[in-house]
């Protein structure tokens, strides 16, 4: 039998030095860049898809907010950290969704965690598109079910691996815009086949959420599905409502069960009523000025036609976030970093974050860029694009 090293204190870490050696010789080191607070350059990276982060009447009542209640929640929801505006926001997301109830969490990754894993168990199959978000993977790893992950937007997958499952209950997992490369899951077809399973069907609209449907509503209500007993969608707050937190919308009953027993929800500090008052403001802004999401949605096709036009790999947008392909993971980093020299901040994924393994820049439109910051940026992404990217 092999005997167990005895380490020192001081080499207790050592495997973290050899771990960091194999990332870099992978070109896969990642950097903290703290960004200022009035940036001048055009910002494509992060997820204020609607402008709204900034929007004086949103960054408002987070202040009075916080003011009135205390810069944080002071405890879980279910001993001191709910308020009225926790529950205020939850009426508003339901109804504005059209479904029947909704649950307010700490982030979307803290609500992708208590839906599945509350939502299934050992008793369960859960079957995912294996390009799914990472807090939704991480869910199903905690869920102690039997996990299939298949291929990529073939509903004929999932079927299959619904229609073989060992487990009677079963649930069925996917993002409705895909972080990734931003195309859209066949969501009216996967619960049609969820229907003809007796699967339940738990949707991560974090993407489509305030650029999708019929005055941002999202992409689950687009497909006619929010209000569906069977349908579960996950938001988060924090990408177009400019905030901070996440929620679950869906059946009463479900929502109910999360309280009981999801245990991110429990376990959790509530999310802080600042962050709450921005994102109820910033749902009232989106509900005045149902143009908003067209504008994004907009702005992405054009980036991405012109991309396209220049000879690059880009995707064709279905919401707001576009992919261009780098032919390396160094290559992407070096792109990446020379536009931002130029001004123009952008995305890099790199494995482990691009299920392919094929690195890119991602790219996000907003609903505030002018026809001026769209020719800018693509002028840029242009110019410093690396050998080996145009198609
Ligand atoms: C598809 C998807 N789901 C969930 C999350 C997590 O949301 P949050 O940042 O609010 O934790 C993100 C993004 O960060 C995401 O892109």
């Amino acid at each position: 039998m092999n005997a167990i090293p005895q380490l020192p204190p001081e080499n207790v870490f050592d495997w973290l030095d050899t771990e960091a050696e194999k990332r870099a010789d992978a070109g896969l080191v990642r950097r903290l860049r703290a960004r200022p607070a009035q940036a001048d350059e055009l910002d494509l990276a992060g997820n204020d898809y609607l402008g709204l982060a900034r929007d004086k009447r949103v960054v408002g009542a987070a202040a009075a907010a916080a003011m009135r209640w205390g810069a944080g929640a002071t405890g879980s929801r279910l001993v001191t950290g709910s308020t009225e505006l926790h529950a205020e926001l939850e009426l508003e997301l339901a109804r504005f969704c059209g479904a029947q109830a909704a649950l307010v969490f700490s982030s979307g990754f803290a609500a992708n965690l208590g839906a599945v894993t509350a939502l299934s168990g050992a008793e369960s199959a859960i079957v995912t598109d294996k390009y799914i978000h990472a807090s939704l993977i991480e869910g199903c790893r905690l869920s102690r079910a039997d996990v299939a992950a298949v291929a990529h937007a073939t509903p004929s997958a999932i079927q299959h691996a619904l229609s073989t499952r060992r487990k009677p209950r079963a649930l069925v997992v996917t993002d409705s815009v895909f972080s990734v490369d931003g195309d859209l899951a066949p969501l009216g077809e996967l619960a049609e086949i969820c229907r003809g399973a007796g699967a339940a069907l738990l949707v991560d609209d974090a993407h489509g959420f305030g650029v999708l449907g019929e005055g941002g509503r999202g992409a689950v209500h687009a497909a006619g599905l929010s209000a569906s007993p069977d349908v579960v969608t996950t938001v988060t707050l924090s990408k177009s409502l400019g905030a901070q937190g996440g929620a679950v919308i869906g059946p009463r009953r479900v929502i109910k069960h999360l309280v009981d027993t999801a245990r991110s929800f429990i376990f959790d500090t509530a999310l802080a009523p600042a962050s709450v008052a921005a994102a109820l403001t910033a749902l009232n802004v989106l509900k005045a000025d149902p143009s908003l999401p067209t504008k994004v949605t907009d702005n992405a096709g054009n980036i991405a036609m012109q991309l396209k036009a220049a000879g690059l790999r880009a995707s064709l947008p279905d919401a707001a976030v576009i992919s261009v392909q780098a032919p390396s993971a160094e290559a992407a980093v070096t792109w990446a970093e020379s536009c931002a020299d130029q001004g123009i901040r952008v995305g890099c994924f790199r494995p482990p974050s691009v299920p392919d393994g094929i690195s890119r820049l991602r790219l996000t439109a907003r609903a505030d860029l002018t026809e001026a910051d769209v020719d800018r940026a693509v002028k840029v992404i242009t110019a410093t694009a690396p050998r080996g990217a145009a198609a």
